[in-house]
């Protein structure tokens, strides 16, 4: 028997699928090449904006041929689309040619889903999850060099935009001693680099029973052998504390990089969005960061076009950008999700706004992308090298300590290593470089 996965969304979801993956391979089976001779389809979801749902939706119409084709074929269906009950129920009456819906808490009962579905010809449901986390899992690692590791599940945050806490549940720690002895297993296997998962890291331990907090379990990790690099995602400034700052400063395997979406520059919209945290106060995390790790690259997720957003909040966003000069950014267009405070909040944003200011965020921060890794041309960086470069087989690929994208030209038998590179080009996207050493 054969599978194929296919993943939407954040890292988060890329690790569910190596677990998706870790499950079914230990029950016998094998990846495929192509759809053709595929016998399970997993689709792991996202549902963070209305683009992410229509890319989903338009892949399972494509599998619906497949389907017809061979009526064994099975289509299951994972991810935070089908937390939501309005998808469940339109999946159940209008697309009947998928057969399982899951939650990603019940992926170790996959296997026998699929077999059910096999004998009884209507949509497998397994949405309600286990209220335990699945420890100890299978998984079927993408890559032999960087891990991801989950440190919590869920968020408790409520932004007002933002479906996840409503699809992903409470925000629940994993144990410290779990966490660790992960690691160390991965240290073991041969893993260099660490990242680690959750919606709002910083926030780590709140719910333990003994106390253990996300600085402390930096440096715990930092202690352990055969790692080379730390990097952690996602962080939210209400949450990023001095002690944070200093074990960044402290543990030398934690890499010059942070990623501290600030959402938008205008206090008045984060107060909207229930960031908790005012423009000023970011600039402020932002100077602690800096005095205290000099060379650290920042990069952030920002949101146009949140309901009443004016054309000044959005210059105030255009101002923020050009005070921090943030190394890279996400930026998105506000999109509504059912079931959110900010779907139901008046003053939404026309469209042609939304697309018009969007342009014009990204047109600055590319200009700073690009100014700010002009600067590094000439130097020499530290790169993770983790293969073969996408775009150019004559070079090799890999990431600077500020998880700078290098391509250069070096030996093969530097893969899996991390070596010295001569930065000679940059672009937007990447750095080009040769290896020194
Ligand atoms: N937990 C992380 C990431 C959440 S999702 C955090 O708090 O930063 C990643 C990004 O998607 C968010 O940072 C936000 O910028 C964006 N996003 C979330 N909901 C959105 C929505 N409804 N419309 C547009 N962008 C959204
Ligand atoms: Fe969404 Fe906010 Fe939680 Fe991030 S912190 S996942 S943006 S609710
Ligand atoms: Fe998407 Fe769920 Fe991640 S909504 S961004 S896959 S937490």
């Amino acid at each position: 028997m054969k599978y194929k996965i296919f993943t939407y969304g954040c890292q988060m979801n890329i690790h569910d699928s190596e677990v998706i993956a870790g499950v079914l391979e230990k029950a016998g089976y094998e990846p495929s090449e192509t759809l053709k001779d595929t016998d399970v389809v997993v689709l792991n979801t996202c549902c963070i904006r209305e683009n992410a749902e229509r890319k989903v939706y338009g892949r399972i119409a494509q599998l619906k041929y497949f389907k017809q084709r061979n009526p064994n074929f099975t289509i299951a269906i994972s991810g935070c689309m089908v937390q939501q009950p309005h998808v469940v129920e339109y999946i159940s009456k209008k697309l009947p040619y998928v057969d399982i819906l899951f939650s990603i808490k019940n992926v170790n009962k996959l296997p026998e889903l699929i077999e059910e579905c096999r004998r009884i010809d209507s949509i497998t449901a397994a949405l309600a999850g286990n209220s335990d986390l699945a420890e100890n899992l299978e998984v079927k690692h993408t890559s032999s060099i960087k891990a991801w590791v989950p440190i919590t599940y869920g968020c408790n945050n409520y932004c007002t935009y933002c479906v996840v806490p409503y699809v992903r549940g409470r925000e629940v720690s994993r144990l410290p001693e779990d966490i660790l002895r992960e690691v160390k297993t991965l240290a073991d296997e041969g893993f260099m680099e660490i990242n680690l998962l959750g919606q709002n890291v910083n926030s780590y331990g709140k719910n333990l029973d003994k106390p253990f907090d996300f600085p402390e379990l930096l440096r715990k990790i930092n202690e352990i052998e055969g790692i080379e690099r730390i990097r952690f995602i996602t962080s939210h400034p209400k949450d990023l504390s001095d002690e944070l700052v200093l074990a960044m400063k402290e543990c030398e395997k934690v890499c010059e990089h942070i990623h501290l979406p600030v959402q938008s520059g205008s206090s008045r919209i984060l107060k909207k969005m229930n960031r908790h945290y005012s423009r000023e106060h970011y600039i402020e995390l932002v100077n602690k960061l800096k005095d205290a790790i000099p060379n650290i690259s920042i990069t952030t997720d920002i949101i146009v076009g949140f309901p009443g957003e004016t054309e000044e909040d959005f210059l105030d966003t255009l101002d923020l950008v050009k005070t921090i000069e943030f190394d890279s950014a996400f930026t998105f267009i506000y999109s509504k999700r059912i079931g959110t405070p900010a779907a139901q909040m008046e003053d939404q944003i026309d469209d042609e706004i939304k697309k018009e200011r969007l342009k014009r965020l990204m047109e600055l921060q590319d200009s700073i992308t690009k100014r700010k890794n002009n600067e590094l041309v000439g130097t020499v960086q530290e790169v993770l090298v983790e293969g073969e470069s996408k775009n150019d087989a004559q070079k090799l690929s890999g990431r600077t300590r500020t998880n700078k994208l290098v391509n250069f030209v070096g030996p093969k038998e530097l893969i899996g290593h991390l070596a010295d590179v001569k930065i000679t080009e940059s672009h937007t996207w990447c750095l080009i470089g040769e290896a020194v050493n």
